[in-house]
């Protein structure tokens, strides 16, 4: 017998889904293969790493261990939803003035994660940042340039709201 399918309602990036989905699917597999949001990653797919990380009504989740029907009338965002017309988002601008990456793999999350934190704390202190960042892993860069990028996207975004 075949996995038997519901039906899912959410909005991703703002725009409304729907679709029939098998129960078992993993969000990580709907946002990448069904809804083309190939930014995702997929990592370690045990819920560690943090690559996969996507928002659900604001808050940070490992995507490959959330299965799809648990997004049910909730709000996802993915990285696709964060450049407007073009134009990256400030958390995505910092991350490439700093060069906040190597291998570009966990990127995707810790941006993600990063607009989590700043979106509830604007200003966060250094310490606040890297125990918050420290739930995704990087293999690459040592952190130093990512907590350095979050630190400007802080400041950028605070700067923005003023304006
Ligand atoms: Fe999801 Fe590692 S791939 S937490
Ligand atoms: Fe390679 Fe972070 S840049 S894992």
């Amino acid at each position: 017998a075949g996995v038997s399918t519901i039906p899912l309602r959410f909005t991703l990036n703002g725009k409304p889904v729907e679709r029939e989905i098998p129960a078992n699917r993993l969000l990580a597999d709907l946002l990448r293969d069904d809804l083309g949001c190939s930014g995702t990653k997929v990592g370690c797919s045990r819920g560690v790493c943090g690559a996969c990380t996507s928002l659900v009504d604001g808050r940070p989740v490992a995507s490959c261990s959330t299965f799809a029907f648990q997004v049910d009338g909730c709000g996802v965002t993915s990285i696709e939803g964060l450049a407007r017309e073009g134009v990256l988002h400030p958390i995505q601008q910092a991350f490439v003035d700093h060069a906040a990456f190597q291998c570009g793999y966990c990127t995707a999350g810790m941006i993600l994660l990063t607009k989590a934190l700043l979106d509830h704390e604007p200003d966060p202190d250094r310490e606040t940042i890297v125990e918050w960042i420290s739930s995704n892993v990087c293999r690459c860069t040592g952190y130093a340039l990512i907590i350095e990028a979050v630190q400007d996207a802080a400041q950028r975004l605070r700067a923005g709201a003023a304006a």
